[in-house]
């Protein structure tokens, strides 16, 4: 395992701290939520953990089954405890970026229906300003050029749609997603949001504005969580 792995499965892991017992729980998705889920799953067969989780994608939910943590159906339970979940960027702010993996619309019904949410993180996805990343929109099929270019003339950046071989690449949604290219210079998310938000055509935008309550961040002197002053934690 290289370092950047490591990082990843010191923070995934270190996050099931926030887990307990009776907790319905929202698993994200990603390379670092990974460890969270497998420590999870550890911890339901090996120690007697009790919980219900809800994926936010469909890779989630078969790793989530392969460990055997018992899974429900968002609108069966009356909200969620707790969900974990990645990040492609996090500035002072506690504001994120998401939707590298293309699960932003799952992961943001599920964050919005969660009591609190705990961020996995390593060092390189803090920042000072977001936007290096880009800003992963999930958008409708129909019409996606013309939305994209509507994008491109609202957001003044080039927004590419993501492609698997020749064909647009697909969320578990069965929408495409593109990535604007604004560079680190979202001065306002909140703003960023609602503006990208009141186009049609775009189903949801991976900026995550006021929900993130912790991050439990990874980096080589180790795993530190940084509480948001303002969360629910
Ligand atoms: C998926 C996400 C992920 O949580 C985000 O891309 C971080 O992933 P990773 O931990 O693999 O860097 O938002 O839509």
């Amino acid at each position: 395992m290289n370092d950047a792995e490591a990082l990843k499965k010191i923070a995934g892991e270190a996050a099931c701290e926030f887990v307990k017992t009776g907790m319905r729980v929202g698993l994200g998705t990603g390379s670092t939520v990974k460890y969270t889920v497998l420590e999870l799953g550890r911890r339901v067969q090996e120690e007697g953990l009790e919980i219900v989780g809800v994926p936010t994608s469909i890779a989630t939910q078969e790793l989530a089954l392969d460990v055997g943590i018992p899974l429900v159906e968002l609108g069966s339970v009356d909200g969620l405890d707790i969900v974990i979940d990645g990040t492609d960027e996090f500035d002072p702010h506690f504001q994120l970026i998401k939707g590298g993996g293309a699960a932003l619309l799952r992961e943001k019904i599920v964050a919005q229906q969660s009591a609190a949410m705990v961020v996995v993180a390593d060092e390189r996805k803090q920042v000072e300003c977001l936007g290096a990343f880009g800003i992963p929109i999930e958008i409708t099929p129909f019409a996606c050029d013309v939305t994209v270019a509507a994008l491109s003339t609202l957001l003044n950046c080039e927004v590419i749609l993501r492609m698997e071989g020749s064909e647009h690449k697909l969320t578990d949604n069965g929408n495409c997603i593109a990535d604007a290219k604004i560079g680190p210079s979202i001065n306002d998310p909140i703003a960023t949001e609602a503006s990208i938000l009141n186009v049609a055509g775009v189903v949801q935008v991976g900026l995550f504005n006021n929900m993130c309550d912790a991050v439990v961040l990874a980096s080589g002197n180790g795993v530190d969580t940084l509480m948001n002053p303002k969360g629910r934690l």
